[in-house]
């Protein structure tokens, strides 16, 4: 009879600590690390009331996010990043460039929180604000300036759960990032970036 209990017992505490294991929820701090690729879409606008037809180009670098899940299905995120470095086509040529960081705040939705699913997928919308630094241009006493940008966010991702702590993450957002460019101090239009910033790498939880 005791020897029943205890065996009993064994047998609970296994299946509480195993889905322990994979509880993934409601009081989760975690940090997703990876790299990322900012791509603009393909129209970027044009400058100088028609001037320069503007191609924001692809960049790359290191990301990553941290995190809170105040409930089993909700929470926040914010991306942050190092800054990545945009080479810039006017008319064709490659003649400017800039940094930008864009940290970016999303409320988050995980349908499979909470439950004891291995693969779980999420869904966010937020707000992205972006800041430009070093933008160069490749013209004779010439000085461009690219303003701060606030603009709406969205995102989708996914864990795949290995152990208690660690998962593979691949997550996308699309920022809208609209900035208007000044060369010498005067206005000459606004270069619509709107990336899809994809991020491969891991998720761990504290
Ligand atoms: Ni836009």
């Amino acid at each position: 009879m005791r020897r029943h209990l205890i065996s009993t017992l064994i047998v609970a505490t296994g299946l509480a600590s195993s889905s322990q294991v994979l509880a993934y929820g409601a009081g989760d701090v975690f940090t997703r690390v990876g790299v990322a690729k900012v791509a603009p879409k393909s129209d970027n606008g044009d400058l100088a009331s028609g001037a320069y037809d503007v191609d924001v180009r692809d960049g790359n670098g290191f990301a990553f996010t941290l995190g809170y899940r105040f409930t089993d299905q909700w929470g926040v995120e914010l991306l942050a990043a190092e800054p990545f470095e945009h080479d810039i086509r006017l008319n064709g040529a490659n003649l400017a460039s800039t940094e930008h960081l864009p940290p970016t705040l999303t409320l988050q939705v995980y349908p499979l929180g909470g439950t004891q699913s291995r693969v779980q997928p999420y869904a966010g919308i937020g707000v992205n604000y972006t800041r430009f630094s070093d933008e160069a241009i490749d013209l004779a006493d010439a000085d461009l300036t690219l303003d701060d940008s606030w603009g709406a966010a969205a995102q989708l991702g996914v864990d795949l759960l290995i152990d208690e702590h660690w998962a593979f993450n691949a997550s996308a957002w699309y920022l809208d990032i609209d900035t208007d460019a000044s060369l010498n101090g005067s206005g000459i239009g606004t270069v619509e970036i709107d990336p899809v910033v994809v991020m491969g790498g891991i998720s761990f939880r504290f």
